[in-house]
Formats: C-alpha cells, sequence, structure tokens
C-alpha cells in the first residue's frame, strides 16, 4: 500500500508541479498586465485631471478659485503621494536602500498628511447643490487615508512590518481611488452610465470603499497563508 502511494505520488508530483508552476506564471503575467494598465489609465487620468490645477489661474481652477491655498495644496500634496507611492512596494529597492525607502516613506507621509489635511477642507466648502453624500463620501476617504497613514507609521515605529505593510497598502489603494473613480465615472458600463447624475455619489463611494476592502481582504489572506507574514 505504501509502495503503491510512493509511486502514485512521484507519478503525480511532477505533472502537479508544473501545473502549479504554469499558474504562478498566469498569476505573474496577469498582475503585470493588470498593474501596467493601471499606471496607464492612472498617467493618463493625472495628466487630463489634475495636471491644469499647475497653472495657478482663475481660469484652470474655476470653482475652486476662492480655495487657491487649499486646492494647490491638495494637488502638490495628492500627486506626491500618487507618484511616490509605487517605490515603497519595490521590494528589491527597500532590500538594497533601506535608507532611501525611509526618505520616500516620509515624502509619501508628508504628501498624505497635505492632501488630507486639504480634503478635510475642500470637503466642508464643496458646492454642497452638487449633493451632501459626495462631500460625506469624500470627508469619509479623508479619515481613512490620514488614519491608515497614521497607524502605518506608528506600526513601523513599533518594529510591526507586516500591520505596516498590510496599513501602507490599504492607504495606497486610497490614493489609488482618485484614479479608480474618476475611470468609474466615466466607464462604458451601461448600468453606470444609466445612473445618471447619480453616479457621480455611488461611484464616488465606490470608488474608495471597495479598493480599501478587497486590498484588506487581500493581505489577510496573504498573511494567513505565509503563516502571519504579510
Ligand atoms: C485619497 C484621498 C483624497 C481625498 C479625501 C480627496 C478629496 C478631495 C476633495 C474633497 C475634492 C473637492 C471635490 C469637489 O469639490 O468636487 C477633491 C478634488 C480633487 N482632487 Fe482629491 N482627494 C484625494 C486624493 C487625491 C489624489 C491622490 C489626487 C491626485 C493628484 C487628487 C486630485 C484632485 C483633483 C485634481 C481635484 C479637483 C478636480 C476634480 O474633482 O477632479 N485627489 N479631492
Amino acid at each position: 500500500m505504501d509502495a503503491l502511494n510512493l509511486e502514485s505520488e512521484i507519478m503525480i508530483a511532477p505533472g502537479s508541479r508544473r501545473l502549479a508552476a504554469a499558474a504562478r506564471v498566469l498569476a505573474l503575467a496577469a498582475a503585470t498586465f493588470g498593474v501596467c494598465a493601471l499606471a496607464v489609465v492612472a498617467v493618463f487620468i493625472f495628466r487630463r485631471d489634475a495636471l491644469p490645477f499647475y497653472v495657478l489661474s482663475e481660469q484652470t481652477y474655476g470653482r475652486f478659485w476662492p480655495h487657491l491655498p487649499a486646492m494647490a495644496a491638495h494637488i502638490l500634496g495628492a500627486s506626491a503621494a500618487l507618484f511616490l507611492g509605487p517605490l515603497q512596494f519595490w521590494e528589491g529597492l527597500r532590500r538594497a536602500r533601506p535608507a532611501l525607502h525611509r526618505a520616500v516613506g516620509y515624502g509619501y507621509l508628508t504628501g498624505v498628511a497635505l492632501g488630507a489635511a486639504s480634503a478635510f477642507y475642500m470637503s466642508f466648502h464643496l458646492d454642497l447643490t452638487r449633493t451632501v453624500g459626495f462631500a460625506v463620501g469624500l470627508f469619509c476617504l479623508a479619515v481613512c487615508w490620514t488614519g491608515t497613514a497614521g497607524l502605518s507609521w506608528w506600526a513601523i515605529r513599533g518594529r510591526n512590518v507586516a500591520l505596516h505593510r498590510q496599513l501602507m497598502a490599504q492607504n495606497y489603494a486610497l490614493t489609488l481611488s482618485f484614479v479608480v473613480t474618476r475611470w468609474l465615472f466615466d466607464a462604458p458600463i451601461a448600468f453606470i452610465q444609466d445612473m445618471g447624475p447619480m453616479r457621480y455619489i455611488t461611484m464616488g463611494w465606490v470608488g474608495w470603499v471597495m479598493p480599501f476592502a478587497l486590498t484588506g481582504f487581500y493581505m489577510q489572506l496573504r498573511s494567513s497563508r505565509r503563516g502571519g507574514r504579510v
């Protein structure tokens, strides 16, 4: 019986190893494609919606002109977070240049602090004729953005690397909600476009709650598979 089991294990093992290797290659290819697609969409949306605010004029700022300092701080801080964030997930760089990882990390957190402080201000000064629900959504997003950044900093000060990594992943998912939300507003998906103006408030919430929750689930799953390491 034992000899039989051993024989079938020997026969099955190379096949299942090949299958597992193929699944890993497929997952890596899908992840690479996903990251590249997201990067292209992020650059496109940044150029279209954020870059114009680097010209300080009444024409480019429109309804935000009366709040110029807050809006300019928001764009500057949030842009820094958007572009510095990906560097923090580059394992090779973190291992080879830990001091650079720390410096970029402080740059990222400063960007989030600036972006979030101005976001709090703006969520109280929105044109509320647009909808209160939209403003409440942005306020809650700012709470989670600030909370995950602060806790992540506190976790690494206490040398809790696993918690730091999970919170940073969720924090960057919130930073990316700038891209996800705006993509959802214009997405060529019939049921979204059929919502009419209601899609701004609906997708305004979906665009940050879903990336935030899914990143949390993924990090927890990863951690339980690796026996507590994230
Ligand atoms: C993740 C946390 C963020 C929060 C809580 C937040 C909050 C806000 C708020 C309250 C407004 C005013 C909206 C209005 O009056 O309609 C706004 C506008 C804006 N934010 Fe953010 N923001 C965040 C992230 C970002 C990021 C990462 C960028 C990238 C640069 C960004 C760029 C902009 C731009 C360009 C506008 C004005 C134009 C527009 O609505 O498209 N924000 N944000």
